[in-house]
C-alpha cells in the first residue's frame, strides 16, 4: 500500500533554518539581499550577475550549456562581461530605457546574455518561444510596437519584416546576407567588457510576456523589477537553491518559467544554471541530469509522465544521484507521478503553482511540509489564498470555488499592455481578492486541491493555448467555415487541442485534410497550438440569442463519449 502523504525530506534546507511554520512573514525582509536597499535604485541584470562578482564570486560557474558540440561554461565575471558587452553593442544602436526588445533565439547561453544585455540597460525584455511561427511572432511584437529584434539567422524566415514596421533593428547572432541585420556576437568582440549599469526604480518594465486567456489575442503580461524580492525567496525557500547547487530549468525562455526561474531567480542565487539545446528525449534528458550532476531541477508533468513511460530500465543506465530537489509546474501533477519518482529515485516531487500575471510561484509544497498527492501545496510564507463564491465569499472547506489570492504581493503584474480593462478583470470581487481563473478546493489544512479552469483555458503539456487564438487560425484556411476548439483530457499531456469544425461546400473531409489544417496551424502559429483531433460537424453548438459559440457544450460532449466509449 503506498501512504497517502509523503513526509519531509531530512532537514538542510534554507526555509528549515530560515522559517517556522505559520509565523506571517514580511517580504520586506528580503530588501536587504539588494544593493538598491542602500542606493534605492535597482536592475535585475546588476543583482543577477554584477552582485556575485563584487562579493568575490566571479569565478563560480553561472551558466553550463549542454547542446549540440561542446558543452560551454560562462562564470559569474565571464557573463558579466559578455553580457556587458552585448549591452553595449545595443547601446550604440539606440536602445534605451523603456524600449521593448525581443529575444527570438533557441535555449542557448546567448539567449540568456541577450535578455540580461538588454535589461541591464533599462530595455523590457520579451523573450519569444522557439517554436513560434510566423504570426504568433508578428502578432506580440506588433501588439507592443516592439523596436528592437535579438534572433538568429535560422528564425529568420519566421520575422516577416514588412509586415512589423515599428521594428527598428534586427540583430542576428549569426551573420547572413542581408546587411540590413546587425551581426551582435561579432560586434560585442569589439566592445568593451565594461558597461554603465542602467539604475531604475522597481516600478520600472522588466519583461513582457504574451499569454492567452479564451477570448481574444494573447494579452501582453508587464512585469518589474520589483519582482527580484519573491523570485530570489522562492528560489531560496521553494527551490532550495544553495551556492554550489548545479540547477536545472526544462523550459524556455519563451514561457514564463524559463525566464523567472530559468534565469532570474537562479542567477538571483548564484548557482549554476544548466541550458540543454534541444528537443525532449527521456535518453537526452537523463544524460544532461547525469552528465552536468544536476541537483535542483525544476520540470513540468507532462515531461515526468514521459520519462516514467520509458521505464526504469532506461533510468537505470543513469547515474543520477546528484538530484537532491525535484519540482514541477504548469499544469495537475498526478499522484502516480509522484510515486514513480518517490520509489524510482527516492526522491518527492514538490508541486508549485503560480501563472505569468503573478511572476513567481504562490503555492508550493516547500520541503519541510508534508506532500499529499493531488495537492498543489499550501501558500508560500507571506502569501494568503482563499476559495471564494460566485459572489465572492469564501468558501469552508472542501468546496470548490475561484482560487483567490489576498493582494497584494511583490511579483505581481504590473500592467497588461495597453489594456486595463483586462487588467481590472482579475479582480472582479474587488481589489483585496486576485482571481486566477482556476477552480480549486482546500482541504482541513489548507492544501489547495487544483480542479480545472473556470474559462476555456487549454493547457496541454503545460502550455498555455488559447482557443480563440487556434479557431481564428482555422477558419483562415480555406476548407473551414466555423471552428470550435477545447482541450480534451489527456493522459501523457494532461490536455490536447481539438477542434470541432463546419466545412465549407466542395471539400471532402478525410485524413489528408485533416494533415493540411493540422499543418496549416502548426506552420502560422506552432506545432503545440496544432489541434491533434480535428471532428467535423454540420454545426457548431451556440447561444440563441448572440450566436456565441458554446465550447462548454462541445467540452460536455466530448466528456459524455468518453464516459459511454471507456
Ligand atoms: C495556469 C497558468 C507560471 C507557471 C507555468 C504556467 C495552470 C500552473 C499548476 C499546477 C495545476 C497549474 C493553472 C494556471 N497551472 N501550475 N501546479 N497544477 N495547474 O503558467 O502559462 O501562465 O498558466 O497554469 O491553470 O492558471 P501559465
Amino acid at each position: 500500500m503506498r501512504d497517502s502523504v509523503l513526509p519531509p525530506h531530512s532537514g538542510g534546507s534554507h526555509i528549515q533554518k530560515e522559517y517556522k511554520e505559520g509565523e506571517p512573514f514580511d517580504w520586506r525582509n528580503v530588501h536587504d539581499v539588494f544593493t538598491w536597499s542602500k542606493s534605492g535604485q535597482v536592475n535585475m541584470a546588476y543583482e543577477c550577475i554584477d552582485r556575485h562578482v563584487n562579493a568575490g564570486k566571479g569565478a563560480h560557474r553561472a551558466l553550463y550549456y549542454i547542446g549540440k558540440g561542446k558543452a560551454i561554461t560562462y562564470t559569474y565575471h565571464e557573463l558579466q562581461s559578455e553580457v556587458s558587452r552585448w549591452a553595449n553593442v545595443l547601446r550604440r544602436y539606440g536602445v534605451g530605457k523603456g524600449d521593448y526588445v525581443f529575444v527570438f533565439l533557441p535555449k542557448h547561453p546567448y539567449g540568456y546574455i541577450a535578455m540580461l544585455a538588454a535589461i541591464r540597460i533599462g530595455a523590457v525584455v520579451g523573450p519569444l518561444f522557439e517554436a513560434f511561427m510566423e504570426e504568433a511572432v508578428k502578432d506580440r511584437i506588433n501588439d507592443c510596437e516592439g523596436k528592437y529584434l535579438i534572433t538568429d539567422q535560422s528564425f529568420m524566415d519566421r520575422v516577416n519584416k514588412e509586415e512589423i514596421p515599428s521594428l527598428r533593428h534586427i540583430f542576428t547572432t549569426d551573420s547572413g546576407n542581408d546587411t540590413t541585420e546587425i551581426s551582435i556576437v561579432e560586434e560585442a568582440r569589439v566592445e568593451s567588457s565594461f558597461s554603465e549599469v542602467e539604475w531604475v526604480d522597481l516600478e520600472d518594465g522588466l519583461n513582457i510576456h504574451y499569454t492567452s486567456g479564451s477570448t481574444g489575442k494573447p494579452k501582453g503580461i508587464i512585469h518589474a523589477h520589483r519582482n527580484m524580492i519573491q523570485q530570489y525567496q522562492t528560489g531560496r525557500w521553494v527551490l532550495d537553491l544553495h551556492e554550489n547547487d548545479v540547477y536545472w530549468c526544462t523550459a524556455h525562455p519563451g514561457w514564463v518559467t524559463g525566464t523567472v526561474y530559468g534565469v532570474f531567480a537562479p542567477l538571483l542565487n548564484g548557482v549554476t544554471v544548466v541550458i540543454h539545446g534541444g528537443r525532449f528525449s527521456a535518453e537526452a534528458w537523463y544524460q544532461v541530469l547525469e552528465e552536468a550532476g544536476v541537483t535542483v531541477w525544476y520540470s513540468a508533468p507532462t515531461a515526468f509522465r514521459m520519462l516514467q513511460a520509458e521505464g526504469e530500465d532506461l533510468q537505470k543506465k543513469f547515474d543520477l544521484s546528484s538530484l537532491r530537489h525535484i519540482l514541477s509546474v504548469g499544469e495537475p501533477l498526478n499522484p502516480e507521478v509522484i510515486y514513480w519518482a518517490y520509489e524510482t529515485l527516492g526522491l518527492r516531487i514538490h508541486d508549485t503553482w503560480w501563472m505569468t500575471e503573478t511572476g513567481a510561484q504562490l503555492i508550493a509544497n516547500v520541503p519541510t511540509r508534508t506532500i499529499k498527492p493531488g495537492s498543489m501545496g499550501r501558500p508560500i510564507p507571506g502569501i494568503e489564498v482563499s476559495i471564494l463564491d460566485e459572489e465572492g465569499s469564501p468558501l469552508p472547506a472542501f468546496e470548490t470555488g475561484h482560487l483567490a489570492i489576498r493582494t497584494s504581493w511583490p511579483s505581481i503584474m504590473k500592467e497588461v499592455w495597453k489594456n486595463k480593462q483586462k487588467f481590472n478583470s482579475y479582480f472582479p470581487y474587488g481589489e483585496d481578492w486576485y482571481i486566477a481563473g482556476d477552480l480549486a478546493y482546500l482541504d482541513e489544512d489548507g492544501y489547495v486541491f487544483f480542479q480545472g479552469r473556470s474559462d476555456d483555458m487549454i493547457n496541454s503539456s503545460g502550455e498555455r493555448i488559447g482557443p480563440f487564438e487556434v479557431e481564428s487560425k482555422l477558419i483562415e484556411h480555406p476548407a473551414i467555415k466555423e471552428a470550435g476548439v477545447i482541450g480534451k483530457p489527456d493522459d501523457v499531456r494532461g490536455e490536447i487541442v481539438k477542434a470541432f469544425v463546419t466545412i465549407n461546400h466542395g471539400y471532402d473531409w478525410g485524413e489528408e485534410l485533416f494533415k493540411e489544417v493540422r499543418l496549416f496551424v502548426k506552420d502560422k502559429l506552432a506545432a503545440h497550438a496544432a489541434p491533434r483531433e480535428i471532428e467535423v460537424l454540420e454545426e457548431l453548438p451556440k447561444t440563441q440569442i448572440s450566436g456565441k459559440l458554446l465550447r462548454r457544450e462541445l467540452k460536455k460532449r466530448e466528456q459524455e463519449r468518453a464516459t459511454f466509449s471507456s
